[in-house]
């Protein structure tokens, strides 16, 4: 099985989090699928704060063998949750990783990895992952840190699914999504803006897909969990509308070659 995803880029506040928290739920929620989630930011985890999550155990002590993973599962918005802890001081080994998700593997139907923005707390981490999906932001400074992480996965070779690119300000000073591809190399799956919702989604501890069905982030993210899971896009009122294929953005386009990914035959 090839479901372990993992969410990456050499830049912090990019959204790896947002991210990797609002596919795990959407996937769950939208498209029935069961899924783990797992903070493997090491250092400067989130997910548990994200979430305000309670915690007697986390990822540190599997990867410590001070216990089962099962003991470090929480489950919170339809999903499960391995949460890291901010306050671990004990030396850990990164690449038990993938030793110790790998039984957990035949257990979800995708397993989802927030990543740290450190170049070498993120190498176990693609080490582990099946697939990667970039995330930066459509400014050159955070595209080519960003490019840094691809760079990791090529060496590995751990296929690069696509790139999303997210909190998008001010398109007219920023890179575009052919643009983004021409410099990546990596097709874009998803556009998403920066919305001031997202402060509310924090502040309530709660995904935004859950918060806000309608919100174009959501509207987004689904998008994108439907090509992850393999199933069809819902179609905007505009398409209806005109159902040629000229009027289908990039990110479109390219999720729906991903959605026929799904079904093709895993290569790792
Ligand atoms: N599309 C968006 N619009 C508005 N705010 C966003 C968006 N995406 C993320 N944010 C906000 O940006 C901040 C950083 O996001 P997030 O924690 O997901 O980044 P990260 O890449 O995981 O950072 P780190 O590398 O520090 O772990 C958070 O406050 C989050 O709510
Ligand atoms: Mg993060």
């Amino acid at each position: 099985m090839t479901n372990i995803l993992a969410f990456v880029s050499i830049k912090g506040g990019v959204g790896k989090t947002t991210l990797a928290l609002e596919t795990a739920v959407s996937l769950a929620k939208h498209f029935d699928k069961k899924v783990l989630l797992v903070d493997a930011n090491f250092s400067a985890p989130n997910i548990a704060l994200y979430l305000d999550l309670t915690k007697d155990y986390v990822l540190q002590d599997t990867l410590n063998g001070q216990t089962l993973p099962q003991n470090a599962i929480y489950e919170a918005h339809g999903i499960d949750i391995i949460p890291s802890s901010l306050n671990y001081h004990k030396n850990i080994d990164p690449y038990n990783l993938k030793k110790v998700l790998q039984k957990y593997k035949s257990r979800y139907d995708f397993i989802i990895l927030d990543t740290s923005p450190n170049y070498e707390e993120l190498k176990p981490v693609i080490a582990t992952a099946d697939k990667i999906f970039l995330v930066s932001s459509p400014d050159h400074v955070t595209l080519h840190t960003t490019l840094k992480a691809a760079k990791i996965a090529q060496e590995q070779k751990t296929p690069i699914q696509g790139i999303v690119v997210n909190r998008i300000r001010s398109p007219r000073h920023e890179y575009n999504l052919r643009e983004i591809e021409t410099l990546s190399k990596v097709p874009v799956l998803a556009k998403i803006q920066d919305h001031k919702k997202m402060a509310k989604s924090l502040h309530k501890k709660t995904p935004l897909s859950l918060l806000d069905e309608a919100n174009t982030i959501s509207k987004e993210i689904k998008s994108l969990s439907a090509a992850i899971a393999g199933s069809p896009e819902q179609e905007s009122w505009l398409e209806k509308l005109l159902p040629l294929k000229t009027t289908l953005g990039k990110e479109k386009i390219n999720r729906d070659l991903l959605r026929q990914t799904y079904y093709a035959v895993p290569n790792k």
